[in-house]
């Protein structure tokens, strides 16, 4: 659009005193990027001028002339975003549709500090609707990294094939962060943002609706450019155009309020455009700031912050929570490494979180201090400070071996991989550190690998699992390239060395050991195995009731049996040949097919 046409009109850069539908009404069609409207919700709440109590039919005619009004000022490929509470927001989709929008995304705004409701449940929530009005056509940053959030593959598994941009933020549901305290990270599905409380520096200090800015920092990046229109027709505090002007785009806002729009304009007058926005980018992770005294002693200003920190952290829970807090909080590492200290006995971190007697102790030991942060938090934590060498430089020692023999190993893990392999498809972006640092998905490790081996402890099966992991490391490690030559692979990786036998106990070639690949009643290849004995294999494998009930099931009946001699294979050549086949034949099988290429995370650690 040419500027000049705008000259005319209401003047960007300004909070205009006017009801926004006159005022929308002056602007030409077509002339904006990106809309923000934050309307009265009709809920009663008392505002300066504007009476908050419609009827519910006038109410929605009069929503449905300022959509309207939006419709027409925005451009074909603007955004127009719209906040709402639950009484109207179903009404305002479906009217937003009607008048031509299509809705992108529908975002649940999780805040705390909402109104204490004494017979029913505190609302902690608003609805962000994502309009746009041409659905192929719009503006969408998303590789704008502060649009982005740190992804769970950075944040949690540290897997250095993680984007390094982080991911897009969803918007999903949790519940309230007291239910979930630990578990309740930026880039959840729903958008966490603190109300602005009285006590926060960021408040304006005039108007009891005051959005928080990162919140519409998030919305302004990500549908905006720099330079761009961004239009709010219900301004309040102002603070939809004070991002838009801290974010460098052009900006134009109404407000029925002579007293709101001249402290808005105070308030606009204060910023610079790059000016940082206000509030905590991720505010789980950091306490919102409010002001110190002048002059205050160091000791004085560690005494406010810790304050405010506990403050701050008892509102995320909930005041009916906070004689609680001493225990809601999280142990400091301090005291975690001195928790394992006091119980692992020269066991590695490793041990101790696979390890069903040491864990229990751990537990002990962690609940005298801190009864709820849950263990999986603690047990992650245990992990990182392993990794940061903190352990060792508190002077602990853990060279006590677990030794398992190779021989159990061997006989034991097909089960652990099935099992994993199981948690995979129900969790794909968990690795096996996760698995084993939270206690309900170990639970359900060990009641998957025991269908399958019954006889075996929950250790040895964990520890079977790390084994694989190391032998999935290496095999990536030595993947050939797709130039190189070909490494020299054992004969029987071809398909016509196979013999298929019709029962478990089955065996074929002259060798006792070799690959085996059970199949389902269609011929497809349920899971590639290798052994250095047919027998005993398919004694343990496939001979349990619980065992044979899996297979069953997997194939649509008895199960059929293949297998391949390897003469004097030893056990990495067996397993260089099952990788091989696995990579030839990707998805054929409930194998762990996938970590021998790169598409699961298996996690940081390596036993030790
Ligand atoms: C929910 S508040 C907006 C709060 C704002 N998002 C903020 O962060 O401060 C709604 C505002 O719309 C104003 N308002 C109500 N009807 C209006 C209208 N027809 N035109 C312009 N402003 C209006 C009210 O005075 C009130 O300040």
């Amino acid at each position: 659009m040419d500027p000049n046409v705008l000259k005319t009109h209401p003047a960007f850069g300004q909070i205009h005193v006017s009801d926004c539908i006159d005022g929308m009404a002056e602007l030409p069609a077509g002339c904006i990027d990106l809309a923000f409207a934050d309307p009265p919700f009709n809920i009663g709440y008392t505002y300066d001028v504007y009476d908050d109590s419609l009827e519910s039919d006038e109410y929605i005619q009069w929503s449905e002339s300022w959509i309207r009004g939006v419709h027409r000022v925005l451009a074909d490929d603007g955004a127009f975003w719209l906040a709402i509470g639950d009484e109207y927001a179903a009404e305002l989709k479906v009217l937003a549709q009607q008048i031509g929008f299509q809705c992108r995304s529908w975002v649940i705004w999780y805040y705390t500090f909402g109104v204490h409701c004494k017979y029913k449940f505190t609302r902690s929530h608003a609805h962000l609707f994502h309009f746009v009005k041409d659905e192929k056509h719009f503006k969408f940053n998303a590789d704008d990294p502060s649009v982005r959030v740190p992804s769970a593959r950075q944040l949690v598994y540290n897997d250095r094939r993680a984007n390094s941009k982080g991911r897009m933020p969803d918007d999903t549901w949790i519940l309230r962060p007291q239910d979930l305290p630990y578990g309740f990270t930026a880039d959840e599905d729903i958008w966490y943002f603190p109300r602005v409380a009285g006590t926060f520096k960021e408040r304006a200090g005039f108007h009891g609706c005051q959005m928080p800015e990162q919140l519409l920092g998030r919305i302004i990046r990500a549908c905006s450019d720099p330079g761009d229109k961004v239009l709010d027709p219900f301004s309040g505090s102002a603070t939809t155009v004070a991002v838009a002007k801290k974010l460098g785009r052009e900006f134009i806002s109404f407000e029925m309020s002579e007293e709101y729009v001249s402290l808005g304009t105070e308030r606009l007058e204060q910023i610079r455009v790059g000016d940082p926005l206000t509030g905590a980018a991720d505010p789980l992770r950091s306490a919102p700031a409010t002001n110190g005294k002048k002059n205050e002693s160091k000791a004085e200003k560690l005494a406010r912050e810790e304050e405010e920190r506990q403050r701050w952290a008892t509102q995320q829970v909930g005041p009916q929570l906070e004689f609680q807090f001493e225990t809601m909080r999280a142990m400091t590492d301090g005291e975690l490494i001195n928790a394992f200290r006091e119980i692992h006995d020269g066991h590695s971190v490793d041990r101790v979180l696979l390890d069903p007697v040491l864990s229990d102790r751990l537990e002990s030991a962690c609940r005298r201090i801190s009864e709820r942060e849950p263990a999986a938090s603690r047990r992650q934590r245990l992990i990182e400070l392993r990794a940061s060498g903190a352990l060792t430089a508190e002077g602990i020692h853990t060279e006590r071996p677990t030794t398992i023999p190779t021989t159990t190993l061997e006989r034991f893990s097909y089960a652990a991989e099935l099992a994993w392999a199981i948690l995979v498809q129900r969790y794909p972006e968990h690795s096996l550190d996760d698995i084993f640092t939270d206690p309900k998905l170990l639970e359900e490790f060990d009641r998957e690998a025991m269908l399958h081996a019954a006889d075996a402890d929950p250790l040895t099966l964990r520890w079977c699992a790390t084994q694989l992991r190391s032998w999935a490391t290496t095999a990536r490690e030595h993947q050939p390239g797709a130039d190189e030559p070909e490494q020299s692979a054992p004969k029987f990786s071809a398909a016509k060395n196979w013999t298929t036998t019709s029962g478990p106990t089955s065996k074929s070639g002259s060798a006792k050991g070799g690959l085996y690949q059970v199949l389902a009643q269609d011929g497809s290849v349920l899971f590639v195995g290798e052994t250095s004995d047919f027998t005993v294999r398919f004694g343990d494998h496939l001979a349990s009731e619980s065992a044979a009930r899996f297979w069953r099931n997997e194939a649509g009946g008895q199960p059929k049996i293949r297998t391949a001699s390897i003469q004097d294979a030893t056990g990495p050549e067996r397993r260089l040949a099952m990788c091989r086949w696995l990579q030839e034949n990707p998805a054929a099988s409930r194998n762990l097919v996938s970590l021998w290429s790169t598409d699961i995370p298996l996690g940081a650690s390596t036993p030790s």
